[in-house]
């Protein structure tokens, strides 16, 4: 799509094509905390089921920012149940798991995957020139992190 936006041509189409990516990864991980957040059962139960949906609601901002990047740049942003299946990174989510300690250890792996992804395409887009994109994975990253901190804290 055509825009104002002053970035060299080649410079756009390859942060589209990143951002693209990472979005996908972004919102399969989302699923994955809403997940956690409706299956996870134990004596810690009220505190995990809200933490877990603070994740999803922070997954779901940052996946925003994403699409939102990838359509000021003039993407098109691919959103859908469909199109994330097809398109991401992450491993599934484990089915028939209840216990905290063990969605907090699924969550996690999924939530660190997610924050390497999104590490690579800080030096991916910093490689090609598009600051604007690497402060967005770098401050998206730096959150994440802290979520991850938060959740992993419960299997100490
Ligand atoms: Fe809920």
């Amino acid at each position: 799509m055509k825009t104002h936006n002053t970035l060299p041509k080649k410079i756009k189409a390859q942060s589209i094509d990143l951002l693209a990516a990472r979005l996908a990864d972004a919102l399969d991980a989302w699923s994955h905390a809403k997940q956690a957040h409706w299956n996870v059962r134990g004596p810690g139960f009220i505190a995990l089921h809200e933490l877990f949906d603070k994740t999803a609601d922070l997954l779901a901002e940052s996946a925003d920012s994403l699409a939102e990047r990838l359509a000021t740049l003039g993407g098109s942003p691919s959103g859908t149940a469909r199109d994330v299946a097809k398109a991401t990174s992450l491993k599934p989510y484990p089915h028939g798991i209840a216990s905290e300690r063990k969605h907090v250890e699924a969550l996690c792996a999924s939530l660190a995957a997610l924050a390497q992804s999104w590490r690579e395409a800080i030096d991916a887009s910093d490689s090609w020139g598009d600051a604007v994109t690497t402060d967005l994975f770098t401050r998206i990253t730096g959150d994440l992190d802290k979520q991850i901190w938060l959740i992993e804290s419960h299997n100490a």
